[in-house]
């Protein structure tokens, strides 16, 4: 028989432990819950790790925020709906409470959204708050998207990050589809009937796919409690689980953080996450939710009573998707009919498969592969911590309005047909127009967003030589005028040299002893034109010698009040604080 108390020989060599102070635990109730928890989770770790974790500070960092907070309420809100929602196209006849629509039939989807709309107590602002939080959740990702992108956030280390994004950026569009198609009402079973079109545009197997999809001939039964379980179950939970390493990811790489005083590659400036970060947070995410709710309180959105239930036969022009899916409903518009021809028995839907399957795995295929292609031109594998202002990195951010200019002019085709209605037009004439602009478009959008780039470079060169202009006019004893300039303060000059110039690469992979072009030089010869292309045109920062000679030109300032100006040095922030401080003292 075993007793507890029996002393061991290890027993000596715990002699030193403290026993715990039951009495102490007790008096301090929170210390002694977080105490009690972590006893027994052990949570202390990692709640000190996340109380120590730094987050820098920038009202653009908040855009991802806005995408996380109207994704929950789109999550809160859905969840509300579905105790209500019935996802079956099987045919009722309706008796709820909106008149207009009492005696027709209907799907049992319908009815049940009318149901909400109208007999649920506060069924409408939750379906409200649901569809207007989903408009604004796709918005803030794409506006989040572009602010990773042209600061340049996707750069080594987060380049996973930054594909992890796109899939989301994916997968919240066709989550919005799949959302805004459930109430089979006339406007969102045109979309559906649409989507049965792209489906079958697809060479060979189209018809089969659709097949597959709709469970038979369309619209069949099945398509509704299909995008269901999709939007309610497999697309959230793909969109929760990769947020969630998405956001993990921001943990493990630390955010970015834009270049300023104090401010390097090895550290972040801002704010630990317990307690201000999470406060604010907390705080903003009630913002966003109260907004959201005000808007869905004043502005009506997906009204499907004034469009009736599915019906293919009474469809009108001016049916247009949600703002998300108007580029691809765009391109079909722009798409001209010739493209579709037929050979060997098959029709080839050329002017529609386009627009429809290959553009959307396209465009996204483009915005994943974006950093892997930035980075083999640049040939730049360090981390990058500090972020990017758009005009140090020209022709990235002429890229990206070039590419943003061709999905206006997509966006717009999806109103063709409203534009010609609302302008007196003709439909032919605006498509046409829009079809040259998605050629010529973008190239004049990198052009002119280049040239305002590399201009404000050299307006930041001005300023840093010269100051800053204060717009006073000083009349020298000679009858010169000039203008005063302000010096800028040493954070402020930072900012303005503390980027990196890149020169196009050097083509190094020539000919081999022999001559001969060495295997690898066909890709070398690419890659060193591409970093031409990026690198050609560029303004360098200001170097210290070029201030210090500016300095010497404007020998005469002295006459000027206020107009000296101080030495620098674009190293490291530290670096370049010792210089002004020298030469402060030396005065
Ligand atoms: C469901 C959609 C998304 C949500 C909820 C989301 C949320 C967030 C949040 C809260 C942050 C930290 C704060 C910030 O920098 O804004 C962040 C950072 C980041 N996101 Fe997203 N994001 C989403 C989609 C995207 C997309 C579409 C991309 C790019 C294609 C992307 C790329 C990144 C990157 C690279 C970072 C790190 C930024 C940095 O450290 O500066 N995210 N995301």
């Amino acid at each position: 028989m075993s007793t507890i108390n029996e002393t061991r020989p290890a027993d000596a060599l715990r002699s030193g432990d403290r026993q715990a102070d039951e009495r102490a635990s007790a008096t301090k109730p929170l210390g002694g819950i977080a105490g009690w928890m972590d006893d027994r989770l052990g949570g202390a770790k990692g709640v000190s790790f996340l109380a120590k974790k730094v987050f820098p500070d920038h009202w653009s960092f908040m855009l991802g925020e806005i995408a996380m907070y109207s994704m929950i309420v789109c999550l809160l809100t859905g969840a509300f709906l579905t105790f209500w929602f019935v996802p079956s196209a099987s045919q009722v006849v309706y008796d709820g409470s909106y008149v207009p629509l009492q005696g027709v039939t209907m799907s049992d989807a319908y009815r049940s959204t009318l149901g909400i709309s109208f007999d649920i107590r506060g069924g409408l602002l939750i379906r409200q708050i649901h569809h207007w939080a989903a408009l604004i959740f796709v918005v803030s990702v794409f506006v989040h998207m572009a602010r990773v992108f042209f600061t340049g956030a996707f750069r080594k280390p987060r380049e996973i990050n930054w594909v992890f994004g796109t899939i989301l950026s994916l997968l919240a569009c066709i989550e919005g589809f799949a959302g805004y198609s459930l109430p089979d009402d006339l406007l969102s079973g045109t979309g559906i009937r649409a989507m049965n079109g792209f489906i079958q545009s697809a060479p060979v197997i189209g018809s089969y796919l659709s097949y597959f999809i709709f469970g038979g001939a369309f619209p069949g039964e099945a398509i509704i409690p299909r995008l269901y379980s999709a939007h309610v179950l497999l697309i959230p939970a793909i969109l929760v689980g990769l947020f969630t390493a998405h956001i993990l990811l921001v943990f493990l790489h630390k955010h970015t953080q834009f270049p300023g005083p104090g401010r390097t590659n090895k550290n972040v400036v801002g704010y630990p996450l317990l307690p201000v970060y999470i406060a604010k947070a907390g705080g903003f995410f009630f913002i966003v939710f109260g907004v959201i709710a005000l808007i869905s309180a004043v502005v009506t959105i997906n009204p499907i009573w004034a469009y009736g239930p599915y019906d293919p036969s009474p469809i009108t022009a001016g049916s247009q998707p949600d703002w998300y899916m108007g580029f691809a409903d765009g391109a079909l518009r722009l798409l001209p009919g010739f493209l579709e021809f037929e050979t060997f028995g098959f029709t080839w839907s050329m002017n529609i498969f386009p627009g429809s399957l290959v553009l959307l795995p396209l465009m996204w295929t483009i915005i994943g592969v974006y950093p892997f292609v930035e980075a083999w031109v640049t040939g730049d594998k360090r981390e990058h911590h500090l972020l990017d202002r758009p005009r140090n990195a020209p022709t990235r951010t002429a890229i990206g309005i070039a590419g943003i200019s061709m999905y206006v002019v997509l966006f717009l085709a999806a109103g063709n047909d409203l534009m010609a209605i609302k302008l007196h037009l003709s439909i032919n004439d605006i498509t046409q127009t829009l079809r040259v602009l998605f050629f010529v478009a973008p190239p004049i959008a990198f052009w002119i967003t280049k040239r305002i780039c590399l201009s404000l470079q050299r307006a930041d060169r001005q300023k840093v030589l010269h100051g800053r202009e204060t717009g006073t006019i000083w009349r020298h004893a000679d009858g010169r005028f000039e203008e005063i300039h302000a010096p800028l303060t040493p954070d402020e000059r930072w900012v303005l040299v503390q980027h990196e110039a890149h020169e196009p690469l050097e083509l190094t992979a020539g000919k081999d002893a022999n001559g001969v072009d060495s295997p690898i030089a066909g890709k070398e010869r690419l890659r060193a034109k591409f970093s031409n292309f990026y690198f050609r045109d560029r303004v360098a920062p200001a170097t210290p010698s070029e201030l210090e000679a500016a300095h010497h030109e404007h020998d005469d300032h002295a006459a000027v009040p206020d107009g000296g100006h101080e030495a620098i040095e674009p190293a490291g922030a530290s670096q370049e604080r010792e210089t002004i401080k020298a030469d402060k003292q030396h005065g």
